[in-house]
């Protein structure tokens, strides 16, 4: 093995140690996969890239339609329109298809709960049949609230089988959802119904977290209290404990759902309709509304998880040889594609669980593998480093040789914790694809597939098919190789945004004007550092704007910062992100304070509270450091890249020569957290 230092380049972008380890695809499993060979590979690379249209449109085929398209392609760059005047609806792709097909009494969801007070794990098994008369159902019961075909309805729940179902409801009556993660706090709901303009929401009395209730109904009451927006909160039971009611707004999904009519049929969406809006967080401002449409969406997420798992339907009736599970929240953008709308069009089953990977103890993962024979295990580094950190013991005392293949999304991966993961939980027998894409890309965009593909540690290996992605400069010049670059996508791709909801110029702004291209052709800038290596292999080392991953999750800087500056003790802060052994990226936030603010733990317990009740938990800054003043250039703009140095404790700060004041230098090296 041998490493080398790639050292710094032109961007400030830190290369990672280059990892030199190579690993082949398992023979037995390239055997049987549906990409099997690079050599495969390559001339359907080549062939999606040369001829977009035939490649999708014989994808496409393989869903239903309810009337064909008439072009599979329109680009006015940067808009992209995909399979122009088809009809169809992801509902009835994910649901309705497998019933027709004879799957009506197959499984589509296996759902685990956090395990009961005895110890006994929860868990629920839903067939298509089953799965096309609860989402009929609650379509029923959306419509009765008058929910109509281009509304926007917000949902914001627990990871329980109903969270899947009511996207389901929505997408199959033609309303758009905009799903909130039960992390986020009251104010971040209110932000997003207003931007979106939703006037119902679909929630929970709770959901179970650790063995505690996360109150999601009183932060919709809280939120409702924000916007007089909402006209109906349509209520799952799940906890059981008491909630407060309004009268005429709130509806218990017992209630309204249960009686409702099972018969429901699917609207016909055109292919570019509105499927869906996630809020993900940018660089400036408010989190935006990315939108999702249907049919592009549709076929991409269907085919990245048919060749990057190599998922194989079963035939009819029969049992499936694979279980396919991916840890995330339906809430952010992994658990729409991978939960819901690529994997069930795909036959095989999903498996959703709520609750944490280390809850009732550090072997919940690999109890659950153990217990529901899982096949396919998709997670994020982060979780993977944290069960490094807790012990080999916890997978060891699991058997987890149902396991054929592994993924990670979210964040780069470090090679320890590729080895660990390929090691331990894979038993060097499970091919990892480490997936590269984004709540914009609706899908894996640079992945390996497993039977084709020689994987790296840390390295996301090559662009999908239909994906033209390379490493350039702000000209667009395609950097040499083992340079780092900014990551582009230089032609459109089925699942791509279709726009940021109500914010046209901050679509353009923020992915299609940084990079200018000398012929004008534009490339979409997805806001990542990386290079590619000697084999053209693509290594991803993280955000280059003002966006970190936490633990995987996307937050913008500013959005902590204006959390902190909005209570009374801080006058300025500027939020960075720092190295962070298990969360990958950690939250280094610098203030300065009002006058007479007493600084002491409680004064950092209070703003740490406060940024979780503004965004969401996930967002508490892991560090607090309180200063006089922020280093700021001549012109006034926070220099951040010191204060990255800073916080990441390195002894040289980078080029200081345009601050205005040195002694603040000096002054917040010392404001160390103690
Ligand atoms: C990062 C999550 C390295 C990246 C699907 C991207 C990754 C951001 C990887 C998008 C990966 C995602 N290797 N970095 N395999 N996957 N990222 O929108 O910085 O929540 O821009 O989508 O996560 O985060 P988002």
């Amino acid at each position: 093995m041998t490493l080398q230092s790639a050292g710094q380049d032109v961007f400030g972008i830190e290369s990672q140690l280059s990892e030199t380890r190579v690993f082949a695809p398992n023979a037995a499993f390239a055997k049987q996969a549906h990409i099997g060979s690079m050599e495969q590979y390559t001339r359907e690379w080549e062939r999606s890239i040369s001829d977009p249209e035939a490649f999708w449109g014989q994808v496409a085929k393989q869903l239903h339609w309810f009337k064909p398209w008439n072009k599979v392609l329109e680009w006015k760059a940067p808009d992209a329109k995909w399979f122009l005047g088809g009809k169809t609806n992801l509902a009835y792709n994910c649901i309705d298809r497998q019933v027709k097909a004879g799957r009506g009494n197959d499984i589509a969801i296996i759902w685990e709960g956090e395990p009961l007070p005895n110890g006994k794990p929860e868990v629920r098994r839903l067939t298509y049949a089953d799965a096309l008369a609860e989402t009929s159902r609650c379509a029923n019961a959306l419509k009765a609230m008058g929910v109509k075909k281009g509304d926007i309805v917000t949902i914001y729940m627990p990871m329980v089988p109903e969270l899947a179902i009511a996207c389901l409801a929505c997408v199959r009556i033609g309303a758009a959802h905009s799903v909130i993660f039960g992390g986020f706090s009251s104010s971040a709901i209110v932000d997003r119904v207003v931007d979106a303009k939703s006037k119902v929401i679909i929630t929970a009395d709770g959901g179970w977290r650790r063995g505690g209730i996360v109150p999601l109904k009183d932060n919709v009451d809280e939120a409702c209290k924000g916007t007089d927006l909402i006209k109906h909160v349509l209520v799952l039971k799940r906890t059981a404990q008491d909630v407060a009611w309004t009268n005429g707004r709130d509806m218990w999904w017992h209630d309204a759902v249960d009686k409702a009519s099972a018969d429901c049929p699917c609207e016909e969406m055109d292919a570019e309709d509105l499927a869906f809006v996630l809020y993900t967080s940018g660089t400036t401002g408010k989190p935006k509304g990315i939108m999702h449409t249907t049919g592009g969406y549709m076929v991409y997420t269907y085919l990245t998880s048919k060749l990057t798992f190599d998922l194989h339907a079963p035939s009819p009736g029969a049992p499936s040889k694979q279980v396919y599970w991916c840890t995330a929240d339906v809430g952010w953008i992994t658990g729409h594609s991978y939960i819901i709308y690529g994997i069930m069009p795909n036959g095989v089953p999903t498996l959703m669980f709520e609750g944490a990977p280390n809850f009732p103890d550090a072997g919940r993962f690999w109890d659950m593998v153990q217990r529901h024979r899982v096949t396919h295990f998709y997670t994020a580094p982060t979780a993977i480093r944290a069960f490094m950190k807790w012990g080999d013991q916890w997978p060891k005392k699991h058997d987890l040789s149902s396991l054929q293949l592994l993924g990670t999304v979210g964040e780069p991966i470090n090679p320890e914790a590729w080895m660990w993961y390929h090691n331990l939980i894979g038993g060097q027998k499970c091919p990892i694809v480490d997936t590269w894409w984004q709540t914009e890309t609706g899908g894996h965009m640079i992945t390996p597939l497993p039977g084709a593909i020689p994987t790296k540690p840390g390295s996301c290996t090559v662009p999908f098919f239909g994906v033209d992605a390379a490493i350039v400069n702000e000209k667009g010049e395609e950097m040499p190789a083992n340079t780092g670059g900014l990551l582009a996508i230089r032609k459109p791709w089925p699942s791509m945004l279709r726009g940021i909801l109500g914010d046209r110029e901050r679509f353009i702004e923020t992915y299609w004007s940084t990079i200018k291209t000398k012929d004008g052709t534009p490339y979409y800038k997805a806001g990542d550092g990386a290079r590619r290596d000697s084999d053209s292999y693509f290594w991803v080392m993280g955000r280059i704007d003002d966006v970190i991953n936490v633990s995987g999750h996307r937050i913008g800087t500013m959005e902590v910062e204006s959390a902190l500056v909005g209570h009374e003790a801080v006058v300025e802060a500027a939020v960075v992100g720092m190295p962070h052994e298990i969360k990958g990226t950690g939250i280094a936030a610098f203030c300065t304070l009002a006058p007479g603010v007493h600084v002491d733990d409680a004064l950092r317990e209070r703003l740490r509270s406060h940024v979780a009740k503004d965004i969401g938990p996930f967002a508490k800054p892991d560090v607090l450091r309180f200063t006089d003043a922020l280093p700021k250039t001549r012109s006034g703009k926070i220099m951040r890249r010191l204060l990255r140095d800073i916080a990441s404790g390195k002894a040289q700060v980078g080029d200081t020569t345009t601050l205005e004041d040195y002694s603040v230098l000096a002054k917040l090296k010392e404001s160390e957290e103690g």
